[in-house]
């Protein structure tokens, strides 16, 4: 492979619910680096959860902060693991940001069947508050393409537990 993961970010894309988060934990743990969680950096630096920014300031407030904390943690130094949010693709900015980084991105793709059964947990996701289903339907359309563009890799979910999503990864790199 032309990667050496050593050396760079691995960025983790994908759907609500396809497990950037707890994939990302296995593999920070892994390679003892650490990870950086855009959601989790959004509310350390606002001191609100995203469903209070949302809310508060509505969508277009809350994705310019996610550009700023997705910047701040390509640019980090130390090679980190990083779980970037379902949302990161939607602007073009953030892509051409991803695709600079030299960065290892890998997409994490799931069957809508099992983000649904994975995002009952809707804490910080107000755009799944009415209609999760056709919601995830409709936003796998609009972004399909767009993690594939930002994508090096594509490790598909399915059937799969943390830690064997973990290690395909890994191979990946
Ligand atoms: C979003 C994904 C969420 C969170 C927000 C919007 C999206 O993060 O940033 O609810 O547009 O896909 P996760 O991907 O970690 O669920």
């Amino acid at each position: 492979s032309t990667w050496d993961c050593s050396k760079q970010h691995i960025v983790l894309v994908g759907m609500m619910g396809a497990g950037k988060s707890s994939v990302g934990r296995v593999l920070a743990q892994r390679l003892g680096r650490r990870l950086l969680d855009s959601d989790e950096m959004i509310e350390e630096r606002t001191g609100q959860t995203v469903r209070e920014i949302w809310n508060a300031e509505g969508e277009p407030a809350f994705r310019e902060i996610e550009t700023t904390v997705l910047a701040e943690a390509v640019a980090a130094d130390e090679p980190s693991v990083i779980a970037a949010a379902g949302g990161v693709v939607l602007s073009e900015a953030n892509r051409a940001v991803l695709a600079a980084s030299g960065a290892h991105v890998v997409w994490l793709l799931a069957d809508v069947e099992l983000l649904l059964d994975r995002v009952k947990n809707g804490m910080h996701r107000p755009l799944l508050d009415d209609d999760p289903e056709g919601t995830l339907r409709a936003m796998f359309e609009t972004r399909e393409s767009l993690y594939k563009e930002v994508a090096d890799a594509i490790v598909s979910v399915d059937n799969r537990t943390v830690n064997d999503v973990a290690g395909a990864v890994l191979r990946c790199c």
